[in-house]
């Protein structure tokens, strides 16, 4: 394929890992972040921030708990962050209360903050600067929101590096272009069509094995199932999870009226829900495990409020 010369950025685009030590030319972080914030965004919300590492003491920190050490000899590197917080005090300040939305505050506060750090990643390349995208965040989330002092409502997304490239590696490869674009449904892709997937991309492994590089991370055991347990907790910590939540809350509320037993199963329309003690028992039934629970809580308030 030839590439309009006027995409010629995105052919000089790779991963790099090693800066000069060099900082950014004067005046260019203030243009990078004026791209940044130009990148389209949901109903012009801006959810995300960007928490910019300069103090070297935590950017090394930072770099050892993401085992990422570029970002300490990186030019710039960044926290990036979904971030509905600015948005409820922009509501609050003028009186109004702000909604519950966390499931959609994770969909669009991480979409804007993508959009708005990889247009200046791609802005940086522009101007001859390469970068990082750094998920090491996850493996690192609770300390680096105590470090960078989150509030509520803000969640790291990833880390981003940029910098004056040390480094020149060689473009990596991607899987065939079909399997990325369906044609108006989604399309299943053969067998065959994800070996030849493996092996366009077996280079950019050491032992030309995608799959086991790939398993490493996603397969079980791998790193992502350990993120998984804590993006949960922060998740929940930093406001973005009301469903636990609300399970939490219903779950105190059975305690206290005498259930402590609680039995949650899914149906084939949805969930049911049963509250026990000694040879009583209440039961509810929703669409969520929670709607399911909040019956089965009720009915169990109502029996007893009716019985005093
Ligand atoms: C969300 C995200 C997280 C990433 N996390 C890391 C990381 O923690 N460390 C790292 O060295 N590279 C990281 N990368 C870079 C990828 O490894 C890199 O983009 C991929 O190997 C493809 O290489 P290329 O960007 O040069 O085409 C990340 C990229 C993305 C988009």
């Amino acid at each position: 394929m030839i590439l309009d010369p006027r995409l010629e950025v995105f052919a000089t685009h790779r991963t790099v890992r090693q800066y000069k030590a060099q900082p950014l030319e004067t005046g260019h972080l203030e243009q990078l972040l004026f791209c940044a914030q130009h990148a389209p965004t949901d109903a012009t919300a801006q959810m995300y921030s960007f928490i910019r590492l300069s103090d070297p003491a935590l950017k090394a920190r930072v770099a050892k708990i993401t085992n990422n050490p570029h970002i300490e000899t990186a030019a710039e590197a960044f926290i990036v962050c979904a971030d509905v917080n600015r948005l409820q005090a922009l509501l609050e300040l003028k009186g109004y209360a702000f909604g519950d939305w966390s499931a959609v505050a994770v969909h669009f506060g991480i979409g804007d903050a993508v959009l708005a750090a990889h247009t200046m990643l791609v802005a940086a390349e522009c101007l001859g600067y390469q970068g990082c995208w750094i998920g090491g965040v996850l493996g690192a989330l609770e300390e680096i929101v105590t470090l960078c002092e989150l509030p509520i409502g803000v969640l790291p997304f990833a880390g981003l590096t940029i910098g004056v490239p040390d480094e020149s590696p060689e473009q990596r490869p991607r899987i065939q272009p079909e399997l990325v674009l369906h044609e108006n449904s989604y399309r299943l892709p053969s067998a065959a069509e994800l070996e030849e997937a493996l092996n366009r991309m077996a280079s950019i492994t050491a032992r030309g094995d995608w799959a086991q590089t790939l398993s490493r991370y996603f397969a079980q055991g791998g790193t992502m199932e350990a993120r998984e347990v804590v993006l949960q907790k922060v998740l929940e910590q930093q406001g973005f999870s009301h469903v636990s939540s609300d399970l939490n809350a219903l779950m105190a509320r059975a305690k206290k009226a005498g259930f402590p037993t609680i039995l949650v199963r899914p149906t084939d329309t949805g969930f049911q829900a049963w509250i026990e003690q000694a040879g009583l028992a209440h039961g509810g039934e929703g669409v969520s495990a929670v709607a399911a629970l909040e019956e089965a809580v009720q009915t169990a308030e109502q029996s007893l409020k009716a019985s005093i």
